[in-house]
């Protein structure tokens, strides 16, 4: 069978790849794949049958790449898909588990900064913070949602110098939250803060529990880190999906530390990487 992926459409021009993704969709043409084209807006406005509607019928098995999508709208295309025979070859709950910090962050326990979360609805109260941070150590930490952080506003809506000082935690959980405005994802996500070295990230992208693709964080696309991977290997197994990726940043004494872990069908990859290095690594439906 082929491999074949379905890809965000271009906004712009309804028969096209999303400009984003056309470089890997000239990839997986290139070596004989098929693909189909996915209206991300439609998505996002609940129209999941209308999102598929370009999708032939009868595709079999596929992977998705394109933009993020909540868990409720992969569960809603996965659903659409499959009432036109097309089955996405990663199930949504497996979906939501790498891409929401609460679905894997206990499988990494040990290997990634300790972590509290609780849901909470798009500008919602995020409620009493003393308790939500009382399992963590006292010291820095960051905040983010379930998926994204507000990193380019560090010091107001990222950072706390100590997670116990309450007025400072709730000022920055505050912020982040009107920040994320309608697209905070799950709710409010509280973590350590550990240092780590100014050596760039590693994004290393799993298929099958195997690391297909070692290669630079899209932040930092000119590094080639080399982490250590036999720590992380084990738990990415135990996560049970079959394409992930994880961000790995070397702590200031050395330890490669698990960042972030991601569904590797939304996980961005940097212009530096040849597709063809992670899409020769998918498999194909037998
Ligand atoms: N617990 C942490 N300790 C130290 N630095 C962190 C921690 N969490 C995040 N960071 C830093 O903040 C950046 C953004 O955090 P991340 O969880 O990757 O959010 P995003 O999804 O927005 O990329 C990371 O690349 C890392 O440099
Ligand atoms: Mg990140």
């Amino acid at each position: 069978m082929t491999l074949t992926v379905l890809f965000c459409v271009d906004p712009l021009h309804p028969r096209r790849v999303d400009p984003h993704f056309s470089r890997e969709a000239a990839a997986v043409r290139d070596h004989y794949g098929e693909i189909g084209l996915i209206d991300h807006d439609e998505l996002r406005n609940g129209d999941a049958d209308a999102a598929v509607r370009d999708v032939p019928r009868d595709l079999g098995a596929t992977w998705y790449r394109g933009w993020m999508l909540t868990g409720a709208e992969y569960a809603a295309m996965a659903a659409a898909l499959k009432r036109r025979g097309t089955v996405l070859l990663t199930h949504p709950d497996d979906y939501r588990r790498a891409h929401e910090l609460p679905g894997w962050h206990d499988t990494f326990a040990g290997l990634t900064p300790s972590s509290v979360w609780r849901a909470l609805s798009p500008g919602g109260d995020p409620g009493d913070l003393a308790e939500l941070v009382r399992p963590l150590r006292g010291g820095p930490g960051i905040v983010k949602d379930y998926v994204k952080s507000r990193k380019h506003e560090w010091d107001e809506a990222c950072y706390v110098p100590d997670v116990h000082d309450l007025a400072r935690l709730r000022a920055v959980v505050t912020k982040m939250i009107a920040l994320q405005d309608e697209y905070l994802a799950g709710g409010v996500v509280v973590r350590e803060y550990e240092r780590l070295d100014s050596g760039g990230e590693a994004r290393v992208w799993w298929v099958d529990g195997e690391p297909a693709l070692v290669g630079p964080h899209p932040d930092t696309p000119e590094v080639e880190p080399e982490p250590d991977l036999s720590g992380v290997a084990p738990a990415v197994r135990a996560l049970g999906c079959r394409f992930i990726t994880t961000d790995l940043a070397r702590r200031e004494d050395g330890v490669w530390r698990v960042v972030e872990v991601g569904d590797g069908q939304v996980s961005d990859l940097p212009a530096t990487v040849d597709p063809m290095d992670l899409y020769a690594h998918l498999p194909v439906p037998d």
